[in-house]
């Protein structure tokens, strides 16, 4: 029954019931991305939202659509509220006022933060949090069983697809040389990208990353420029990022470019759009 050998046979329970049948062998999340309605082509979409931290509006009737597909940067000044943004998406933080749908019909802000992960929302935070003491193999395998729960972590295991899904991911992220390695030697750009990897890992319909590029090298940022340009078609992005480079190298000519300012949307359009507008000078990047 264990076609693994590096895996001990167990003596396995029967499956529960409800659970043998639901694809758990297939690691999907309990939302798979086909139950995401995307069929009016919006992955993700804000509509006046507002979050109030004691009178401050750190968000301020903020309206934004994501295209399904698209990779979206965000730029804009410190205290814009892009990470406040993020932190309502995830279920973070409870928006005062607002609409928040993942596809069209998936309400996020009636759901918590562990249901909104599951239901295809994955988040990169700016520091990498890796599992330094395990191997960069590992950490991908790790990621891979995360809050699947025990009956799921024994049947990935035995998963013959998890190694091959393993393989992939190490090279999509660069990191085949390194998969020995312990995590916590890794570069910092490194580390990043494995982290990237152990998101991939749970197959994300939508993935936010806040400021992955601060703290890398020249070199490193424009090996994440690649990574994420590789992955579109994967999964939808969201990107907030202060590199003007970075931000170059991922919308292209043509790719719209989101400003924040003030908690609420300044200006949008083609990084050379936006790199025109007045208001954007004014405020922003003519400082
Ligand atoms: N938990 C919080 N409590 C109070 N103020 C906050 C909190 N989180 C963010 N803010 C404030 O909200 C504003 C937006 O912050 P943030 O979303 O981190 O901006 P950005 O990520 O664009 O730099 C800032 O003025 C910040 O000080
Ligand atoms: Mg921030």
């Amino acid at each position: 029954m264990n076609e693994n050998p590096m895996v001990p046979d167990l003596d396995l329970p029967e499956a529960p019931a409800e659970r043998s049948l639901s694809g758990v062998a297939s690691m999907g999340h309990a939302v798979v991305p086909g139950e995401i309605d995307t069929s009016h082509g919006t992955i993700l979409y804000l509509e006046d939202v507002t979050v109030s931290f004691d009178g401050f509006r750190a968000l301020n009737t903020l309206t934004l659509a994501i295209d399904a597909g698209e990779l979206r940067c965000i730029i804009g000044p410190n205290g814009a509220g892009k990470t406040t943004m993020m932190d309502v998406i995830t279920g973070k933080t409870a928006p005062d006022d607002g609409k928040v749908f993942l596809g069209q019909s998936i309400d996020l802000t009636r759901m918590n933060e562990p249901a909104i992960a599951r239901a295809g929302i994955g988040r990169k935070f700016q520091k990498p949090t890796v599992f330094e003491q395990h191997p960069v193999w590992e950490n991908l395998e790790l990621a891979m069983k995360a809050d699947k729960g025990w009956w799921a972590s024994l049947r990935a295991r035995l998963d013959r697809d998890a190694q091959a899904r393993i393989e992939e991911t190490l090279a999509l992220i660069g990191l085949e040389s390194e998969a020995l390695r312990l995590a916590g030697e890794l570069s910092h750009g490194q580390k990043q990208r494995l982290e990237i990897g152990m998101l991939l890992m749970q197959q994300p319909a939508l993935l936010l990353l806040d400021e992955p590029a601060a703290g890398m090298t020249d070199d490193e940022t424009m090996q994440l420029a690649d990574l994420l340009n590789r992955l579109r078609g994967t999964c939808s992005m969201m990107v907030v990022e202060h590199d003007m480079e970075f931000v170059a190298a991922l919308a292209g000519t043509t790719g719209k470019v989101t400003v924040m300012a003030e908690g609420r949307v300044l200006a949008h359009g083609t990084l050379d759009e936006v790199k025109r507008d007045e208001t954007v000078i004014e405020s922003y990047l003519g400082r």
